[in-house]
């Protein structure tokens, strides 16, 4: 039932991403894999099991690339049926020490927010307004963090106030598609092994960081992949407004 269906995943170049774009594809779905840099979402892409992805550029900040994405998918007669958001950006400082509140300028605070937040509902807003209305499994996943469960250890104010606030976009968005059968959730991840991580994080010290998470240790990107697989199939039709935690323990509800 697969075959068929079309996902866009942003931040498909990203660690998570490339992870989430070869699990859907090896479920059988074709991806439109978007980031800011359409030479590494082509590399990601030629590696893809199946057949019928395609690259695409797009910063989720920017209003207008938003739009074009559409505008370009919508022309070529792609209709979509899943959504998946992994794009966004964590600042850190020099030797990717956490930037303070003192350090965290209004500018720093308004560029966080225009991808993470900004970009989530600019993305879930376009896709909205153009998903296959004959969808059997409309699925929309955006991407929180243990960040903004926890009040942060290793990222920013900004970083961990816009991933709560995609946290509460996505519980009323989830209220707001339930009569069209579309359900909206968050993976929110712990600490992954992926470039976003290793910006503030060596793998040899990773012992340090992982007292706290009582599997003891990093997570891989598959293991986020599959909680986005199983939240786009069809059998997570009565899942929606819900956080699935990815995260070793670190944070229980
Ligand atoms: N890795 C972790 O430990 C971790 C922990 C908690 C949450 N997360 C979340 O998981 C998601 C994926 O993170 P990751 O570790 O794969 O990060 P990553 O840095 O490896 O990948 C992020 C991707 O987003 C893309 N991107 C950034 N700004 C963009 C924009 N304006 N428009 C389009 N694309 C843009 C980047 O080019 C990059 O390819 C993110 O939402 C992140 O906040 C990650």
């Amino acid at each position: 039932m697969n075959e068929n269906r079309i996902a866009l995943v942003t931040g498909a170049a990203g660690g998570i991403g490339q992870a989430v774009c070869n699990a859907l594809a090896e479920q059988g779905l074709q991806v439109v894999l978007a980031d800011l840099d359409i030479t590494a979402v082509q590399a990601v892409m030629a590696t893809l099991p199946g057949h019928g992805h395609r690259a695409a550029s797009v910063d989720i900040s920017n209003i207008t690339s938003v739009e074009q994405l559409f505008a370009s998918l919508r022309d070529d007669g792609v209709r979509l049926s899943v959504l998946v958001n992994t794009a966004a950006i964590s600042p850190v400082g020099e030797g990717g020490a956490v930037i303070d509140v003192k350090g965290t300028t209004p500018e720093l605070w308004d560029k966080v927010f225009a991808v993470n937040a900004f970009g989530t509902y600019a993305i879930c807003r376009a896709f909205v307004m153009q998903v296959d209305q004959d969808t059997q499994h409309g699925r929309i996943v955006n991407f929180a963090s243990t960040g903004a469960q926890l009040g942060g250890y290793r990222s920013c104010t900004a970083y961990v106030a816009s991933k709560a606030a995609v946290i509460a976009f996505t519980k009323a968005l989830a209220r707001e598609m339930a009569p069209m059968k579309i359900t909206a959730n968050v993976v929110s991840p712990g600490l992954i092994d992926t470039p976003m991580l290793r910006t503030r994080l060596a793998p040899e010290d990773d012992h340090k960081s992982v007292g706290l998470v009582p599997l003891a240790r990093v997570g891989l990107p598959e293991e986020v992949a599959a909680a986005v697989t199983y939240l786009v199939g069809p059998l997570a039709s009565y899942v929606t407004g819900s956080t699935v935690d990815v995260n070793g323990g670190y944070y229980m509800v």
